[in-house]
């Protein structure tokens, strides 16, 4: 069984077939399904499809490319949301210079305010950095996130940063671009330890081989898994075993 740690569900290329997605993704062993908020109506979405579907758990969240539209109301709604029963983390949260829908410093206000909030809830983090790896690891040792653990969602970076983050308690994910002919990320992964991974999708987003140029869904996570496997050079039962393990013990998902 595989627990996809990042899934968008609630983007509107979804709304179609959202139904026969996240059945398929329970046919191909998908045991969980963790859908992750990237702002307050898409956080609403994601509790309410964990209220719909046993094997849906939320993250609720506010990403740095939507904290230039939050209110600070909107951060108080989060921390409601956020005491659902099946809300297991704070996410999607971090950084992003790549995109830079706005300043820095707005982001990293967001992203304090979110790592405390997570802290005061106990609930682990969901972290997102694109171009911004060491000022996210700064900030989740300078706001102490080790108290409640997280991850380092779509990890991507070098083996400087990785041997960084391997000092830290944080896990790493990987996504479906683990399996593209470019892809940078074969190096980081043989020197990840199992024990410290967990996969993702991270639908609609980063869709593996062969599906690559298609909407990505969480039934595609076994091309990435049986990737990771083989340079890992370990049989895919026994990622799926310990991915699901590491993923059940951050979010504390029932067994
Ligand atoms: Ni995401």
């Amino acid at each position: 069984m595989y627990i996809d740690t990042h899934a968008h569900l609630d983007f509107d290329s979804f709304d179609n077939d959202r139904d026969a997605v996240i059945q398929r993704a329970i046919e191909n062993k998908i045991s969980t399904i963790i859908t992750i908020g990237t702002n307050l109506e898409s956080s609403r979405k994601a509790v309410k499809y964990a209220d719909n579907y046993a094997s849906i758990y939320a993250a609720v969240g506010i990403h740095p490319s939507d904290c230039a539209e939050a209110a600070e109301q909107d951060y108080s709604e989060i921390e409601k949301l956020a005491q659902h029963e099946k809300v297991i983390a704070i996410g999607e949260i971090g950084l992003d210079y790549y995109r830079m829908y706005t300043d820095k410093e707005t982001q990293k206000k967001a992203f304090k305010k979110q790592i405390a909030l997570a802290r005061k809830l106990k609930l682990p983090v969901i972290v997102h950095n694109r171009e911004s790896q060491q000022d996210v690891l700064d900030m989740m040792i300078a706001e102490n996130a080790a108290e409640v653990s997280g991850v380092l969602h779509s990890f991507t970076g070098t083996m400087e940063f990785l041997e960084q983050v391997l000092k830290t308690d944080f896990y790493l994910s990987y996504t479906g671009g683990v399996t593209f002919k470019n892809s940078t990320t074969d190096e980081l992964i043989i020197n990840t330890p199992v024990e410290r991974m967990l996969l993702e999708t991270d639908s609609p987003f980063i869709t593996p081989e062969p599906f690559r140029g298609k909407r990505n869904e969480p039934s595609y996570i076994l091309h990435t898994a049986r990737r990771i496997a083989d340079l890992k050079g370990i049989k895919l039962e026994e990622l799926a075993a310990i991915t699901s393990a590491n993923a059940r013990h951050l979010f504390a998902l029932p067994e």
